[in-house]
């Protein structure tokens, strides 16, 4: 049984050296080393990551590097691109990268993956054209994604994020809750006539999917009649069995692989919305955004490798530091919807207990994942955090120019933004305050009385990361950076990243309950089920 990784010599070291800086404030750090940006930010293909106000020193990143190296993590890097079935629970290689890069998997897997992408791109090619039409001739306008967890929340934001480059008519709408309100929504507004439904599910068993899915058949075939579901829907899945129920024509299927868990999936044909909306040229740029980083992961020595850095700041701020959260708050509302991907592509991915081989860990593993996009943050919860009990890492995320070029009002985001940097590490103390009210004209008894309240304690960590501008690249280059992150953490902590089985509890006793009948599982708390059950009949 291999040790715990908090007994490695270079764990221990860094418990140490976190327990010597427990005391100091950044106020501290940053005057310490006034070469303090340069030493500790990275510049990689136009982004910058500056970590100058986490609360680390040059020895912090020392001992993270040297973390790594005892974790044996550039071997686990290799491991993955290499396609070793690295999620040893589920006995399957991780392989996401080959969607992208050619440099990652076998030559049959690269094959299959050319083959995949050509069937995509002539179909998303004929529907654009007008070639691929519905039932009653007319050509699509209007796409639905149904599917829910890692086949919406990637292919949603890639539609959000790039809306600027939209083109060619069609407009993205999403369906994943199963309460159905979305598509009851959906159904109020949209011509079924001019309505391509893609069903989107790696497995094509999952519930909330199967449940939207034959609602959005019934509303397209009581409008269009029986035979209108095969023009109108087509299906990404791993299921051939399942697709052939449901009655998906064989030229509408767009496979999948098992070597790709569905939180890593918007780079197979999980994206084919966004790629009907924006395009197969622009959707080649944001699988060559990520293939750029994955080069970049595999093959830049730690100290300048982004994913690296950003995934070792995570351990030390979450297991050595003991931050239970981490704010993800990008400057620029295309990523709105970024915090949502994270929380599934970090928190499913290492919010785990045991290590591979099954044993209990004792160090706290992925942080509360959250977020909102500044400066509309600022005006919410940002009083928490500065004033609150310090429980949040900061990731702020800005583009240098606005979606559409723009500068100025993005430069009253970044004014914001650094702003903000600054208040998170500095603070203000009391005696600052005080003299600041006392030259605003407000007498000392006053001052003092308004001092506490006034204080910001600062010393709250945050990373800055920037880039250009939003585009299929730069989102590209983002979201694989971050899946590189949560790699870094999950072999840090020794975890198994590429399962889920925390999901399967609640998905199996769902299917033990029936509202309509009466039905309540056995074991524990039956009896308080059956009685929420019979409420809902007696009150509806
Ligand atoms: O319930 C969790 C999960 O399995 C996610 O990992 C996955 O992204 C989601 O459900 C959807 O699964 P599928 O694509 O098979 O419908």
């Amino acid at each position: 049984m291999k040790p715990l990784h908090s007994t490695l010599p270079a764990w221990r070291a860094l418990a140490a050296h976190a327990e010597a800086l427990r005391g100091a404030h950044l106020r501290d750090l940053v005057g310490a080393d006034d070469r303090r940006f340069a030493h500790s930010s990275v510049e990689f293909a136009g982004w910058l990551l500056d970590l100058s106000r986490q609360r680390i020193t040059r020895e912090t990143l020392a001992l993270l590097a040297e973390l790594a190296r005892a974790v044996d993590l550039p071997a686990k890097v290799a491991a993955m691109f290499r396609g070793d079935p690295i999620n040893a629970t589920e006995g399957r290689a991780v392989l996401h990268t080959a969607l992208r890069s050619n440099f990652a998997g076998n030559a049959t897997i690269q094959h299959e993956v050319q083959a995949a992408r050509a069937a995509l791109e002539r179909f998303v090619a004929a529907v654009r054209a007008g070639e691929q039409r519905g039932a009653t001739g007319r050509p699509f306008r209007q796409v639905v994604n149904v599917g829910i967890g890692g086949s919406d929340l990637g292919p949603l934001l890639v539609c959000d994020a790039l809306r600027h480059e939209w083109s060619g008519g069609l407009t993205p709408h999403f369906v994943s809750n199963v309460d159905r309100t979305q598509l009851d929504d959906l159904a109020r507004t949209l011509d079924p006539a001019e309505t391509l439904v893609i069903v989107c599910s790696k497995t094509f068993t999952t519930q909330e999917t199967q449940a939207n899915a034959q609602a959005a058949r019934a509303w397209l075939t009581g409008a269009l009649g029986p035979s209108a579901a095969g023009e109108h829907f087509v299906a990404v899945s791993t299921n051939a069995a399942a697709m052939d129920a449901f009655g998906i024509r064989a030229d509408r299927r767009f496979t999948m692989w098992d070597w790709v868990g569905g939180r890593y999936s918007v780079w197979s044909a999980v994206g084919l919305i966004a790629e009907l909306v924006i395009g197969s040229e622009r959707f080649g740029e944001f699988l060559r955004g990520a293939s750029e980083i994955d080069a970049h992961f595999l093959d830049t020595p730690s100290e300048r490798n982004l994913p690296v850095l950003m995934g070792l700041i995570g351990v030390w701020n979450r297991s050595f530091l003991g931050l239970p959260t981490l704010a993800v708050l990008p400057y620029e509302q295309r990523l709105a919807r970024l915090p949502a991907y994270l929380q599934q592509l970090e928190m499913e991915s290492n919010g785990k207990s045991v290590t591979l081989e099954g044993v209990p860990v004792d160090y706290p593993t992925a942080p509360v994942v959250w977020g909102e996009p500044g400066s509309n943050a600022q005006h919410s919860f940002f009083q928490m955090l500065h004033q609150g009990w310090p429980s949040a890492a900061l990731d702020f995320i800005a583009p240098l120019s606005g979606s559409w070029g723009t500068t100025d009002a993005q430069d009253l985001a970044l004014q914001n933004c650094f702003a903000q940097l600054q208040a998170f590490a500095f603070g203000m103390t009391g005696a600052e305050a005080e003299a600041q009210m006392r030259a605003g004209g407000l007498d000392a008894r006053e001052a003092a009385r308004l001092g506490p309240h006034r204080t910001y304690e600062g010393n709250r960590p945050s990373s800055l990361l920037l880039y250009p501008r939003t585009t299929a690249r730069t989102l590209g280059q983002l979201l694989a950076l971050y899946e590189h992150v949560t790699f870094v953490q999950g072999a840090v902590w020794g975890i198994n990243s590429f399962d889920q089985y925390g999901v399967e509890l609640g998905k199996k006793l769902a299917g033990a309950i029936a509202i309509e009948g009466g039905r309540a599982p056995g074991g524990p708390g039956a009896e308080g089920i059956a009685a929420l059950i019979d409420y809902v009949v007696r009150h509806r």
